[in-house]
């Protein structure tokens, strides 16, 4: 087994000092979930060259899938790149949805600055008793703990059943309070992938609940919230992906202007995956439809990780306004 490392010695930060200045500013610091090398050179790249804090995070199956060992050399790859480049954006290693104890001491051990734990599935005491000890283990080493209150809808849920999976504000505080999480994840009508919203063409999506997170944030004031789900599913990459033989027809996100409201907030993180595995897919299929006779890998990720780059920018700087600030 490798030896533990601290991921101050890696070059990473944790969100602390991110978030504090993402709530004073009024801006959401991004958070990107990676699994490879072009992935994580776009979002770097993008984040430099847009001057924006960054969390890169990893999924429980995308740390199997990059080997745990290869990602913290990886993350300290990137912020040693980031110096050299002259950059001074803090980067964050964050575990995206922690679904135990174990799991997150695992990633505390090799390295990650911030994990999260999401209890959100369990009976309330529960929740709080495992973020607990999570908290208590991170904050030994100076890690920083995302924990999760509701539960995002699923896209196969009626409406009624997504509505009781809303973040219950009158939570939030005794949860806070008993835990010591750094920061909050909550549900106000986000869900994960690309299908988040079933709407005839021509109708427009549902309104986030605006009214849940300033409920939560007047009983929280000044504390930092997350929006898990909250990829736009950009109708271009969309369009791209059923033009060179892909099938999402219904895909629909969260729209982008609902997003900008949400980083002026109490909203200091919005976890984006979705639309960057949507702009690899669209290039790559692209790529091969136009050249079917190319098999050099770098020919089709090397066009990817360039759109994706591009998108990051955008996001950083119209949506999120994480932009210039470094
Ligand atoms: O919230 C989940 C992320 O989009 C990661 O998904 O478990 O397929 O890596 P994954
Ligand atoms: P999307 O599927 O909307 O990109 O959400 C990602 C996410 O919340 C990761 O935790
Ligand atoms: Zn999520």
């Amino acid at each position: 087994m490798t030896k533990a490392v601290s991921y101050k010695e890696l070059g990473l930060s944790n969100t602390r000092e991110m978030f504090e200045r993402a709530m004073k500013n009024q801006y959401a610091v991004p958070a990107y979930n990676f699994n490879n090398l072009e992935q994580l050179q776009a979002i770097i790249y993008g984040c430099i060259e847009s001057k924006s804090p960054v969390i890169v995070q990893v999924s429980k199956g995308a740390r199997s899938y990059a080997n745990s060992t290869l990602l913290r050399y990886m993350a300290m790859g990137a912020a040693e790149m980031a110096r050299e480049m002259g950059s001074n954006i803090p980067i964050c290693l964050h575990l995206d949805h922690g679904d135990s104890f174990e799991l997150c001491k695992s990633c505390i051990d090799n390295g990650f600055s911030s994990v999260m734990i999401d209890g959100s599935h369990l009976p309330y005491d529960e929740n709080v008793a495992l973020t607990k000890q999570v908290v208590e283990y991170a904050h030994a080493r100076d890690v920083s703990v995302e924990g999760e209150l509701g539960v995002l809808a699923g896209i196969e849920d009626e409406v009624s059943s997504a509505v009781s999976h809303y973040t219950h504000p009158e939570q939030v505080e005794d949860f806070v309070k008993k835990t010591g999480v750094d920061s909050l994840a909550i549900s106000i009508g986000t869900s994960h992938g690309a299908y988040k919203f079933k709407v005839k063409p021509g109708e427009s999506v549902p309104p986030l609940r605006f009214d849940i997170l300033e409920e939560c944030e007047k009983r929280i004031p000044g504390f930092p919230i997350v929006l898990h789900g909250s990829s736009s599913v950009l109708p271009k990459y969309v369009d791209m992906i059923n033009q060179y033989g892909g099938k999402m027809e219904s895909a629909v996100g969260v729209p982008e202007e609902q997003l900008r409201k949400a980083a002026r907030s109490a909203v200091c993180k919005i976890n984006i995956d979705t639309d960057g595995r949507m702009v690899v897919t669209a290039i790559v299929r692209k790529v091969f439809t136009e050249n079917p006779s190319e098999f050099d890998p770098r020919k089709y990720l090397g066009p990817a990780r360039d759109e994706l780059k591009k998108m990051i920018m955008d996001k950083n700087r119209n949506v999120l306004g994480s932009a210039d600030r470094y």
